[in-house]
């Protein structure tokens, strides 16, 4: 019985672990051409506009701080001028998928 859960249990860790992976890379590094202007082609940032290196951070770290300026959580305040730049950007990802795919491209690059 115990033996059942368990593979059960890393049943739903491998589907999960491949629906991460279902992440459309191709199709993010298509809408990644807008985040170039600011964080580079290879996403190593760029200091005079205050944009922070980002290549090859983890997807999820990626959709959830892309989430947190879509909904307000960073960006918001007037005085965060930085922020306040990014923010819109992440407004422009209109989907979860987008969200998604553009994580995984900046996962990928080095
Ligand atoms: C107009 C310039 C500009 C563009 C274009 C831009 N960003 Fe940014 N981005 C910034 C700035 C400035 C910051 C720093 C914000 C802060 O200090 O909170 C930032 C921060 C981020 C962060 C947070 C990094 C961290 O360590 O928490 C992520 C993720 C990010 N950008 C992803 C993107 C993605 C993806 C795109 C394209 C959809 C994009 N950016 C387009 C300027 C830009």
């Amino acid at each position: 019985m115990t033996k059942h859960l368990v593979l059960a249990a890393a049943a739903i860790a491998a589907f999960s672990a491949s629906d991460a992976f279902a992440a459309d890379a191709d199709h993010g590094k298509q809408l990644y051409a807008t985040c170039a202007a600011c964080h580079g082609p290879t996403g190593a940032g760029n200091e005079a506009l205050g944009a922070p290196p980002i290549a090859g951070m983890p997807a999820w770290y990626t959709v959830r701080q892309l989430n947190n300026f879509k909904t307000g959580v960073r960006g918001a305040n007037p005085k965060d001028t930085h922020g306040q730049q990014m923010a819109p950007m992440a407004k422009m990802l209109g989907t979860d998928d987008d969200v998604a795919d553009v994580a995984a491209y900046i996962e990928t690059l080095k």
